[in-house]
């Protein structure tokens, strides 16, 4: 009885409606502010929710809702509102307003920028073919080394509420397992998004023999060498060596000629994204990928009295939420310093929709995601997509080129 009435004054208000929708329709204003328009504080301040979420609207909501709008509110807001209410009903309408993530990076093609960051969730064939039929738009392996190596001694890698620390070793399976796989995948799909590999030499000579069997081999998609992971005993990793990141370049691109990022770790000091980017911009590097774990951090747990991970008495990288404005940082630092031919991909605290906007909004092409995949699974992908697409539907945008890198200052 109530859902009949509901429907009654519903299709009363439609029609009185109607002209004012048909308006709305012709119009090219997008600004999209109304999508969540009941949990906006602005138009109905008896709710606490801010937070950008699509509500299940049923017809008896949707009866008062407008009849509210009627009431609170002014005729233009009343269209716009309307028009919102109503596109579930009338998703075709809305086809022109929906957007779309697709992204274009290195002359290839990806359905979305999403993908998993280097050690997580790509250690195997079968995550990896996990991967490659989740929601991800592309996906990377685990940094190899020229032989397989069994990492440290366990606990290596905990997750901790606001993200994670580890400190894995590198364990992985040798640069042939991932080479075959990827060649053989290249083969078996050749028109799937170019694939993206990952190397970690423990020296310069190991890096530059591994990028050798690429350059030598079919592989077609992308190389990222990891400059941010341990070297030398005593040293720093190489990445924060700015004179051994020079001589490493130097070499590589002396003979290495296909799409090839680097993977770096966070800086901290404005000198040093300075003398970075100078370095890097002498080179024909494809990207850079900002950050690796932030390095170092010492996780305790207070019951036991004790660190967390065996290796290093508790140091240990850390990734998650901990690290995502250092990540902001960075992304946006070398934005804005590097040639524009030199992409950026962001890495570090991505974990919702407005995350991965953020990295966006610095600048980034590309999204990598770690700690939360490694909590998530692959389901990850397609809630964060969804998350990503509603924020831009809500601001208006239809794609992400209208907003990469547009940060405002103040
Ligand atoms: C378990 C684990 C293993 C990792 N292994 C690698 C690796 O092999 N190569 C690499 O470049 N980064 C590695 N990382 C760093 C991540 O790729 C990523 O840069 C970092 O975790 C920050 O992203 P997040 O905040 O999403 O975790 C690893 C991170 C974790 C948590």
């Amino acid at each position: 009885m109530a859902q009949s009435f509901s429907l009654l004054i519903l299709t009363l208000f439609f029609a009185h409606q109607y002209v004012c929708i048909l308006i709305h329709f012709s119009s090219d204003f997008t600004e999209g502010y109304f999508t969540n328009f009941r949990y906006s504080p602005k138009i109905f301040h008896h709710t606490h929710h801010h937070e950008i979420k699509k509500p299940y609207i049923s017809v008896h909501a949707l009866a008062k809702d407008l009849i509210r709008l009627n009431f609170e509110v002014s005729a233009y807001v009343r269209i716009r509102c309307i028009y919102r209410l109503v596109n579930k009903q009338t998703a075709s309408i809305e086809t022109n307003m929906t957007a779309i993530l697709n992204t274009r990076f290195l002359n290839n093609s990806y359905e979305n920028p999403f993908m998993n960051a280097s050690g997580v969730h790509c250690m195997t064939t079968e995550e990896l073919d996990e991967l490659a039929n989740s929601k991800a738009g592309a996906f990377i392996t685990k940094s190899s080394t020229t032989l397989e190596r069994a990492g440290n001694p366990e606990p290596r890698y905990i997750s901790v509420p606001l993200g994670s620390i580890n400190s894995m070793g590198l364990p992985n399976e040798g640069i042939d397992y991932y080479l075959s796989y990827v060649l053989d995948r290249q083969e078996k799909y050749p028109n799937a998004p170019a694939i993206f590999f990952s190397v970690a030499g423990m020296s310069i000579d190991e890096n530059l023999s591994m990028l050798r069997k690429i350059q030598d081999s079919e592989f077609n998609g992308v190389t990222e060498l990891n400059l941010s992971c341990p070297n030398v005993p005593g040293k720093p990793q190489v990445a924060y060596d700015f004179d051994l990141t020079r001589e490493t370049l130097e070499r590589v691109f002396a003979f290495f000629k296909k799409p090839l990022g680097i993977k770096l770790p966070p800086y901290f000091d404005f000198a040093h994204f300075d003398i970075m980017a100078k370095i890097l911009n002498e080179f024909p590097l494809a990207y850079v990928n900002s950050i690796n774990s932030v390095g170092n951090g010492l996780y305790i747990d207070v019951d036991k009295e004790s660190v967390v991970v065996k290796p290093k008495n508790g140091f240990g990288g850390i990734g998650g939420e901990y690290v995502k404005p250092t990540a902001l940082a960075n992304v946006r630092a070398f934005y804005t310093r590097l040639r524009p031919e030199i992409k950026v991909i962001g890495t570090g605290g991505i974990k919702s929709g407005k995350d991965a906007f953020e990295h966006l909004l610095c600048g980034a092409s590309m999204l990598q995601i770690g700690t939360e995949l490694q909590k998530e699974g692959v389901e990850i992908f397609g809630r964060i997509e969804k998350e990503l697409k509603d924020i831009m539907e809500a601001k208006g945008y239809t794609s992400i080129d209208q907003f990469r890198g547009k940060l405002n200052s103040l």
